[in-house]
């Protein structure tokens, strides 16, 4: 998976899977701008602001190929795909607000461009859109809409707060990045699969892959935090912002004296430039990183054993190469 589209990846499954998928994502890609639009030129801007950016479009992606894995009309798995975006990309406004970070897909984040006032309330207005969308799809798209976001703001919340007094780190960290990631992850298969109209059984095995790919992506996700520098965002932002991920959690319960000043690193403030990259290449050429990536390894054939009683395809032989993409993207 390259920082572009993850639709690329469709291209080497199947070319009638791709020309519809491609046709579809454009048709988002519009719909996407047009949802962003307000009677205010400034709301209109800085609500486009992030979506024009770029973005992978992984969520809208996984909501047409678990559609393509039966039979649905493509407004409405239009509309789905819209809703998912706008929520994710409202959470991401949010999100920026949280860990300040300065650079969101290539471009100033909200916040830094405006303010954290006008960040949050973008996010929110974003988020009122998607709601707008989705009460034309049905109360159930809108219930599993809500739970879903109820669940990814319970996991911020504990991400900022941290384990309880006692609670293993390691298990606190796995269920924040269930909640935060997977759980809009998982709602996007899952909203494929109910504008398909397929049975519950069918929508759970959509929601158990989707939870599970999207635990894998966030765990990639951290890697490339720390090991890439070209991933449109900063660096080492969750590592200053104090955010644990799973190679720093790993490292943490070492014993080896050589960790000595990599853990009084990440115990230190690192709002110095010179502490961050010191802290960054220390833990790039750290075996905790390969230890990570065993970890997303193991979690996306978890996630590929749940497409099992799916029905077989060219979109399902997609959604098993996106367990591919998402080891391949970090490694
Ligand atoms: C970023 O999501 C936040 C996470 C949950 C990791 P993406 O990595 O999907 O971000 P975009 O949409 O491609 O910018
Ligand atoms: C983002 O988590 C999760 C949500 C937006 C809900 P991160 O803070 O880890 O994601 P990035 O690194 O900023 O994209
Ligand atoms: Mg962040
Ligand atoms: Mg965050």
């Amino acid at each position: 998976m390259t920082p572009n589209r993850t639709s690329d990846l469709v291209g080497e499954v199947d070319p009638a899977l791709t020309e519809r998928v491609t046709a579809l994502l454009e048709q988002i890609e519009t719909r996407l701008a047009e949802a962003a639009e307000s009677d205010s030129a400034f709301v209109t801007e800085a609500a486009q602001h992030i979506i024009n950016a770029g973005g992978k479009r992984f969520r809208p992606l996984l909501v047409v190929l678990a559609a393509l894995l039966g039979r649905a009309a493509d407004e409405e798995i239009v509309r789905a795909a819209l809703v998912m975006e706008l929520t994710h990309v409202a959470s991401l406004y949010h999100d920026d607000v949280m860990d300040e970070a300065d650079l969101r897909r290539g471009a100033p984040s909200a916040n830094s461009r405006w303010d954290n006032t006008v960040a949050i309330l973008v996010g929110d207005f974003l988020f009122a859109r998607a709601s707008t969308i989705v009460a034309t799809l049905g109360t159930s798209y809108v219930d599993l809409q809500a739970r879903t976001f109820a669940r990814l703001v319970q996991g911020q919340i504990a991400e900022t707060r941290g384990p309880a007094a006692g609670e293993d780190a390691l298990a606190h960290y796995l269920q924040v990045v269930a909640d935060k990631t997977g759980s809009l992850i998982a709602a996007s298969t899952t909203f494929g699969g109910m504008v398909a109209d397929f049975d519950s059984e069918s929508l759970a095995a959509l929601a158990a892959y989707g939870e599970e790919i999207g635990v894998v992506f966030q765990l990639s996700d951290d890697i490339i935090d720390i090991a890439s520098d070209t991933s449109g965002k900063t660096p080492g932002t969750d590592l200053r912002a104090g955010v644990p991920t799973l190679p720093i959690l790993l490292v943490r319960t070492s014993t080896d004296p050589a960790d000595a000043r990599l853990l009084e690193l990440l115990d230190a403030d690192l709002s110095a430039d010179a502490d961050l990259a010191e802290a960054l290449g220390l833990l790039r050429a750290h075996s905790v990183m390969e230890d990570a990536r065993e970890v997303i390894r193991d979690r996306a054939e978890v996630a590929r054993a749940h497409l099992g009683p799916l029905p077989d395809g060219a979109a399902k032989d997609a959604l098993a190469t996106l367990c591919d993409a998402v080891i391949t993207r970090s490694a």
